[in-house]
């Protein structure tokens, strides 16, 4: 359980959480949505304790972050930054793999059995040996993410995944991310990409200067033009359809968009 209370955080003197709260339950999928600014990576950082509240608390797994050691939060709460080149550091993507879990002093054995298993589950086995900086940046993004699941961390957070990534990309992460969700991880992705949460549909709050303003299933809250238009966000193309012909429930995809269109038409 994730316990975000009342919490206020300023870089210096500017201001960017405002009393912020909310709870996640372990096994849930929340996206946190906000425009370029709005502190989702601020808030992020606050889940695996890199960054301290200024006031208010946050608890994970009853613990709160203020005393206990960053070591011991980031090795059950993995962050996947949204900059791969800013991750990436190692000569060898298998090196990158390993580092953390040598870091964490897994056994030699572990280590490389835990290697082996997400270089093949994320696709990398044949780039094992490839500097990471070389890989495309959908590759990047596959190995970063394989890079922090290889030391299997509770609460799994992916930081706007989708930037400078194209469709095959985003669909291979909405593989991941199902997979994940399906092994019992908590999965928290941060981003402004609406249209990418649309099919996954998760738990979603918006933040807007430093404080939630809406929570919802991302469908439920893709409904609300004005708030999504006031927090600098695009309507999901779905969502907008569904309002456009007065539908009461959006799609859940497009082949049910259509279903939807024909039964409007016949009406
Ligand atoms: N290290 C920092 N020092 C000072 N200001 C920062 C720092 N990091 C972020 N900020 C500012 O805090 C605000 C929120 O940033 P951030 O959490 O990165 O937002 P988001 O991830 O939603 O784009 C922005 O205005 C940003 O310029
Ligand atoms: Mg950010």
């Amino acid at each position: 359980m994730i316990e975000v209370d009342d919490v206020y955080f300023s870089y210096d003197n500017y201001s960017v959480l405002n009393g912020i709260s909310f709870k996640v339950k372990m096994g849930e999928v929340l996206a946190i949505v906000g425009p370029n600014g709005s502190g989702k990576t601020t808030l992020l950082k606050h889940l695996n304790g890199i960054l301290k509240p200024t006031m208010g608390s946050v608890k994970v797994f009853d613990i709160d972050t203020r005393a206990t050691k960053i070591s011991e939060l980031s090795r059950r709460v993995g962050l996947v930054m949204q900059n791969s080149d800013h991750q990436l550091f190692a000569r060898s993507v298998s090196d990158e793999i390993n580092f953390a879990l040598k870091n964490f002093r897994f056994s030699k054995s572990e280590i490389d059995a835990r290697t082996r298993k997400v270089l093949n589950e994320f696709g990398l086995y044949d780039l094992k040996d490839r500097p990471p900086l070389s890989l495309s940046g959908g590759e990047k993004k596959r190995l970063c993410i394989a890079a922090v699941m290889a030391w299997e961390p509770e609460i799994v957070m992916l930081d706007e995944p989708t930037v400078g990534q194209d469709a095959v990309n985003k669909k291979n992460l909405k593989e991941i991310i199902g997979q994940l969700s399906k092994n019992g991880r908590t999965v928290i992705i941060s981003t402004h990409d609406l249209e990418f949460l649309w099919s996954i549909n998760p738990r979603t709050i918006i933040i807007y200067h430093g404080k939630v303003l809406m929570d919802g299933s991302l469908r439920s809250i893709s409904l609300n033009y004005d708030t999504l238009a006031s927090a600098n966000l695009i309507a999901p193309q779905l969502a907008s359809l569904a309002s456009g012909i007065g539908l009461s429930e959006p799609p859940a995809d497009e082949a049910q968009a259509v279903e939807m269109i024909k039964q409007w038409q016949k009406a």
